[in-house]
């Protein structure tokens, strides 16, 4: 999106109250985006469609043209950009906008504007781009431990995965990503708890690890619930508060959605503390169940606790010092955010956890402290 703005400046004409911008055709997903921001920014957008139903249920502030195909378009289209002061067009539509580049550049063609977005082709192709270039880090870049490592998946499955796991709302970045490819790789079979999912971002990067490498199941716990982030210390006040505006249970059916589709994945609603007792419930049962993922089983001993909940260092001491217990020697602690812009919790509490567990290997990747015991 913010591309599309660095080239309405790079387009050279300059945006003023009395010139606009036509988003054209305005029923693409990219153009509704588009148009939300740059009405947010102040500009004056003119919406447009050739789509006879799309411009007649909108017909207040949708403006109807020709398609381009039809004899009629030019003129329609050099009206409006008169009649609206029109300096740069909009269109994600690959074939309209080579035409509109062409009309731009014909000292013939009567009126000036600019297309002001990279071109949709470029665009369309670029996160495959960045996907390959990620799959290629991930299976070169990380210099861990040879030691007891499962060999790199394809660079083709390592793209799905940075495809997908880039579609989902969260905090957790492409060198989250590499580090849980690796560790991934350096995993034992065993259950894969991960405290503090949110959308589910890491979940879905932990499932779709764990089917691949076949670890174990993947458990989630999360409140799910504005009480559970507002009180993360008091350094982190700006975070406290984001978490007032969220509707969480909109967020969880967004967690629901985004790792629905695996067979090895399910979910603790609770707090960190009270999913304890549940886990433990499972674990003798051998298996945990819910709605949305029916039954999955459980084995009752941890090879990956991914500690991502109530950054607080109470809250993580108390995450530290009931899960760490259940993971199994030779398993792996990630202390998300132990290095934070909001707050010392996660690094203090880990810090201690340094200290008082045999370790067989600790080292921080990105903010994450990773410890194999
Ligand atoms: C930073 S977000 C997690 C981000 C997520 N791992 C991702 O990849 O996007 C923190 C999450 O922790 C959850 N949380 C807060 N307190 C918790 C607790 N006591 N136990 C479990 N989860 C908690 C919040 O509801 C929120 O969804």
């Amino acid at each position: 999106m913010f591309q599309y703005f660095f080239n309405v400046r790079a387009g050279g004409a300059v945006l003023n109250t009395l010139s606009s911008v036509l988003v054209f055709p305005i029923d693409m997903a990219q153009s509704v985006a588009f148009a939300v921001t740059a009405r947010e920014l102040g500009l004056k957008v003119i919406m447009a469609t050739s789509d006879i139903m799309e411009s007649a249920k909108r017909s207040e502030d949708v403006v109807h043209l020709p398609y381009i195909t039809d004899p009629k378009f030019n003129d329609a289209f050099i009206c409006l950009l008169k009649r609206e002061r029109i300096t740069q067009v909009f269109t994600p539509h690959a074939t309209i906008w080579s035409y509109f580049q062409s009309l731009s550049q014909d000292d013939g063609f009567s009126v000036k504007f600019k297309v002001c977005n990279e071109s949709p082709i470029a665009m369309d192709k670029k996160p495959f781009d960045v996907a390959y270039e990620w799959a290629e880090s991930c299976i070169f870049g990380l210099n861990m431990s040879a030691e007891e490592l499962a060999a790199p998946l394809s660079p083709h499955l390592y793209a799905n995965l940075h495809l997908a796991f880039n579609r989902i709302p969260g905090q957790s970045d492409d060198c989250k990503l590499s580090l849980l490819a690796h560790i991934a790789r350096q995993s034992l079979q065993g259950d894969v708890i991960e405290i503090g999912s949110y959308y589910g971002r890491s979940a879905f990067a932990l499932a779709w690890l764990a089917k691949w490498h076949n670890l174990g199941t993947v458990i989630c716990i999360d409140p799910w619930k504005a009480e559970s982030s507002r009180d993360q210390g008091i350094a982190a006040k700006l975070v406290n508060q984001a978490g007032e505006e969220l509707d969480w249970d909109q967020v969880f059916l967004g967690f629901i959605a985004s790792v629905g589709s695996f067979h090895n994945v399910n979910y603790i609603r609770n707090s960190s503390m009270l999913a304890l007792s549940e886990y433990r419930l499972a674990a003798s049962a051998g298996l945990i169940q819910s709605d949305e993922f029916g039954a999955t089983p459980v084995c009752g001993s941890i090879s990956i606790l991914h500690i991502d909940g109530n950054h607080k260092y109470e809250e993580i001491k108390q995450d530290i010092l009931a899960w760490v217990p259940l993971v199994k020697k030779g398993g792996w602690v990630l202390v998300d955010d132990y290095l934070w812009a909001f707050g010392d919790g996660p690094k203090q509490a880990g810090d201690e956890l340094l200290q008082e567990r045999a370790i067989k290997t600790a080292f921080v990747a990105g903010d994450t402290l990773c410890i194999q015991l």
